[in-house]
C-alpha cells in the first residue's frame, strides 16, 4: 500500500518512471529544493501542480554551493517531515528526489565554472565565494536527469532566479523558469529554512528586516538610492541583534547597483543580515 508521495534516491530509478511519463505525453514540472519544507516551497509546488500534470520535488542539500561548512553541516534535514508535507498536497501527482551525494555527484563532487555574463559577481556572488558556481552545477545535473518541461523558483532568491534564467539560456536547456512570489509570516520575515535556527530573541527581531524595506520602497518614490542605502544603513546601526551585510539597489536585469535611476528600468532591493550566525537574505520590487 502506498501511503506517501514516491520518493526516489537514485537517477536510474526517477529517469525510468518519467520516460514512461513523457511516452503519455504528461507534462513535467519541477521544485528544485534544499529539504526543511515550509509554505513558501509549497506554494512553489502548489502552483507547479497547476500547471502541470506531474511535478518533482528535489531534496538534495548541495554541498557545492556552500562556502561555509559549518552552514553546511548545520542546514537542518529533515525528509520525513517533508515527505508527510508532500504527501498532504498531492500523493498522486508529486515524486520526490532525494539522492546522495554520490548519485549525484558520483566520485568527483566538484562544481563547474559559470559565465552568468556578470550576473554571479554582485551581491552573494560577492559574498559567498563560488556560491552561483554551486547553484549551476546541481541545477544543470537535476535539468538533465528530469528533463522539466517548466521549473519553479521563489523571488526569495532573486538573483538565484536570474541565474537560472540565463544558465538555461546560454547552455540551451530547454525548461521554462517559473518566479514566484516571495511567501512570508504574518510578521513579514520571508520563509526560509535557515528561520528554523534562531533563537527566540533573534526571531523577534527579524521581521526589522522586511519592515525597513516597505519603508525603503516608499522612499524609493522621492529620494535617490544613495539616500535611501544610507537611511536604511543607519537604520540598522541601532538594531543590536541584526547586523547588516549589504543594502543595495540594483536593475532586476543586470543586478548592478543603480546610481542615476531611468525611466523604463525595474528596480528592487536587495538585503541580507546576519541575525547571530544565521545569514538571511530578502528583497522587494520598487516599481
Ligand atoms: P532552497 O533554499 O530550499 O529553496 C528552494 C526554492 O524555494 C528556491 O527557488 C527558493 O527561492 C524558494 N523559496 C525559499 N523560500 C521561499 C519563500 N519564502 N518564498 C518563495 N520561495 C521561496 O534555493 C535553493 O534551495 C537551492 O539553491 C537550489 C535551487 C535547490 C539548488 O540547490
Amino acid at each position: 500500500l502506498n501511503r506517501t508521495v514516491e520518493v526516489y534516491s537514485e537517477k536510474q530509478q526517477i529517469t525510468k518512471v518519467l520516460s514512461a511519463f513523457k511516452d503519455q505525453k504528461l507534462s513535467i514540472g519541477m521544485v528544485p529544493t534544499m529539504g526543511a519544507l515550509h509554505q513558501g516551497h509549497l506554494a512553489l509546488v502548489e502552483k507547479a501542480l497547476k500547471d502541470n500534470d506531474k511535478v518533482v520535488v528535489s531534496i538534495f542539500v548541495n554541498p557545492t554551493q556552500f562556502d561555509n561548512k559549518d552552514d553546511l553541516q548545520k542546514y537542518p534535514r529533515t525528509l520525513e517531515r517533508d515527505v508527510e508535507l508532500l504527501t498532504g498536497v498531492s500523493k498522486e501527482h508529486i515524486l520526490v528526489y532525494a539522492p546522495s551525494v554520490e548519485d549525484v555527484y558520483e566520485s568527483k563532487l566538484e562544481a563547474e565554472h559559470f559565465d552568468y555574463d556578470g550576473l554571479e559577481h554582485e551581491m552573494e556572488g560577492r559574498f559567498r565565494d563560488g556560491h552561483f558556481d554551486g547553484v549551476g552545477t546541481i541545477v544543470k545535473r537535476l535539468f538533465i536527469i528530469v528533463r522539466p518541461d517548466n521549473a519553479y523558483f521563489g523571488e526569495k532568491d532573486f538573483q538565484q532566479l536570474q541565474i537560472v534564467k540565463k544558465l538555461v539560456e546560454k547552455h540551451n536547456i530547454h525548461v521554462n523558469i517559473v518566479g514566484c512570489d516571495i511567501y512570508r509570516e504574518d510578521s513579514g520575515l520571508a520563509m526560509s529554512s535557515r528561520n528554523t535556527r534562531l533563537k527566540p530573541e533573534y526571531l523577534e527581531a527579524a521581521p526589522f528586516i522586511y519592515k525597513t524595506l516597505t519603508v525603503a520602497k516608499e522612499y524609493f518614490g522621492t529620494k535617490s538610492a544613495e539616500e535611501v542605502t544610507q537611511w536604511v544603513e543607519n537604520e540598522f546601526k541601532s538594531q543590536q541583534l541584526l547586523e547588516l551585510e549589504y543594502f543595495i539597489i540594483a536593475d532586476v536585469e543586470t543586478l548592478k547597483t543603480v546610481t542615476e535611476k531611468e525611466n523604463n528600468k525595474q528596480y528592487r532591493a536587495f538585503i541580507a543580515v546576519y541575525a547571530d550566525d544565521i545569514r538571511l537574505i530578502d528583497n522587494i520590487a520598487l516599481n
